[in-house]
């Protein structure tokens, strides 16, 4: 069926995770009239999606209501990718793009086999038209090799990608898909291109106003995401690399954060000093950007780029000195408390947090360490340790996990506050202990140390 006359009826999205289950679970519940479908190879994942709402797999303010009143109504989880495939016309691709660890550009560049494997699974099992949409963070061209991936088993079948990148934040994921800046569509400029584009556009115009969606080239599209990201973590490491400087100047750096926010060419967001950007995407993203500038030759655009990672190491290498040098110059026993495991406030992501660095660093040094978060289960924190190469008698012997804010204060260990969660906030609770606020980083001869 030619894409102008198709009507989109059912949806599958592969990947069942941070962004497949939100993203989908607001499609569903903005279009009842859509059955979305969301599939994962990950069985364990879908059972949860299919459990009890308290522990679904994916922690976000919002979500679990929104999966009660869709779930099993218009909205599935299910591990059928074949049947799903087959009786979609639009399949959205939200599977993981992590960093490639092996061959070329390990490392720097972006992984595509999961991608791949999808398009090919696509390509297998489908007996109809199909638009690709996507969803994934991609290198620029992608859809190039996804498209030639998926006509490589089907004739007679009609692919048209669509590049949609996601821009939610975790942590206000659901706000971000009701209310966003702008939802990009890129497609081939085609007239088949531009038709399957529609079909996408009609969907979100069901909850975003038509101004908001923008339309692009494909490859404008899938760049504009990597670039995002990467100006959104550059305004973290600028930040950053600032608040080593008022350490050494006596500038307090939150009123250097508030004057630069008050200029509205630059505004106030992202602009506040931090143990350094965690989280899935933003390294991953530039290391891909960098990696891409250096295939076309770029060296110097790679550099600028590749700064902003470098700074942020930087930003972790300072914490862990400075939890050194403070247990150290009063003669302490190498013991901290860390709160926070999770990336940022309101998420169970800890992937690329910097707490972990920072433990892995300590580890190293000897340190014994609590450790607390709301959300972040402890096989979780002990499997991000595991994965920087700890070993599980290490882990045994100096990492204790505490599940609840007034046992690890009944510790009574030095505290270095990693995530901004609101419970921390409450720092009345916290008034007789050794805190290291990391929320807030160094400022004015490090008053902000409360010791
Ligand atoms: P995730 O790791 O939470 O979820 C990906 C899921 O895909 C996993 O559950 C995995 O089992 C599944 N999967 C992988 N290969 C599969 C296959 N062949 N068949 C079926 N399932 C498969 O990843 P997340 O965070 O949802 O990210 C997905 C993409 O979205 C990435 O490209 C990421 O860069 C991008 N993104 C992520 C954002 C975030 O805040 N997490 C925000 C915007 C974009």
């Amino acid at each position: 069926m030619a894409f102008e006359k198709m009507k989109i009826k059912k949806i599958t999205c592969i990947g069942a995770g941070y962004v497949g289950g939100p993203t989908m679970a607001v499609i569903a519940q903005k279009c009842p009239e859509i059955k979305v479908t969301v599939v994962d190879s990950n069985k364990k994942k879908i059972e949860d999606w299919n459990g009890p709402l308290e522990d679904l797999p994916v922690f976000e303010p919002g979500l679990s209501e929104i999966i009660n009143k869709t779930r099993n109504k218009n909205l599935f989880f299910s591990e059928d990718v074949k049947k799903a495939i087959v009786e979609s016309e639009m399949i959205f691709i939200a599977v993981n793009t992590p960093t490639k660890t092996t061959g070329e550009g390990a490392g720097m560049a972006c992984d595509l086999k999961y991608v791949i494997k999808c398009a090919e699974m696509i390509s297998k099992y489908s007996k109809s038209n199909k638009i690709i949409v996507e969803k994934s963070t991609l290198p620029v061209r992608t859809a190039e090799t996804i498209k030639r991936v998926l006509d490589k088993y089907s004739d007679n079948i009609h692919f048209e990608v669509l590049s949609n990148p996601e821009f939610l934040a975790e942590g206000t994921a659901i706000q971000d898909l009701y209310k966003s800046d702008r939802v990009l569509i890129g497609s081939e400029q085609t007239l088949s291109g531009k038709k399957a584009a529609d079909k996408l556009v009609s969907i979100y115009e069901k909850w975003i106003p038509s101004e908001k969606i923008l339309r692009s080239n494909v490859w404008s599209s899938e760049l504009s995401k990597l670039a995002s990201n990467a100006f959104l973590a550059q305004r973290i490491s600028s930040i950053n690399s600032l608040s080593a400087l008022c350490e050494k100047t006596g500038a307090d750096i939150d009123e250097v954060s508030q004057a630069i926010g008050f200029d509205h060419r630059i505004g106030p967001y992202f602009l506040k000093v931090s143990p350094g950007f965690g989280g899935s995407c933003f390294q991953k993203d530039i290391l891909n950007l960098v990696y891409l500038c250096r295939h076309y030759g770029l060296e110097e655009v790679a550099d600028y780029w590749h700064g902003v990672v470098k700074i942020n190491d930087y930003q972790r290498d300072r914490i862990v000195k400075t939890i050194y040098n403070y247990s150290t110059t009063n003669k302490l026993e190498k013991k901290i408390s860390i709160l926070g495991w999770a990336f940022k406030k309101n998420t169970n992501d800890s992937r690329e947090s910097s707490s972990i660095y920072v433990a892995f660093n300590l580890l190293k040094l000897n340190y014994e360490i609590n450790v607390y978060d709301p959300r972040v289960e402890s096989e979780r924190i002990i499997y991000d340790l595991i994965l920087l190469g700890v070993n599980k008698s290490k882990i045994k012997e100096k990492i204790n996990i505490v599940n609840s804010l007034d046992k690890i204060i009944s510790l009574d260990y030095p505290i270095a506050i990693m995530t901004e969660w609101e419970e921390f906030f409450d720092l009345e609770k916290l008034s007789n202990l050794k805190i290291l606020d990391f929320r807030n980083i160094l400022s004015k001869n490090n008053v902000k140390y409360r010791f």
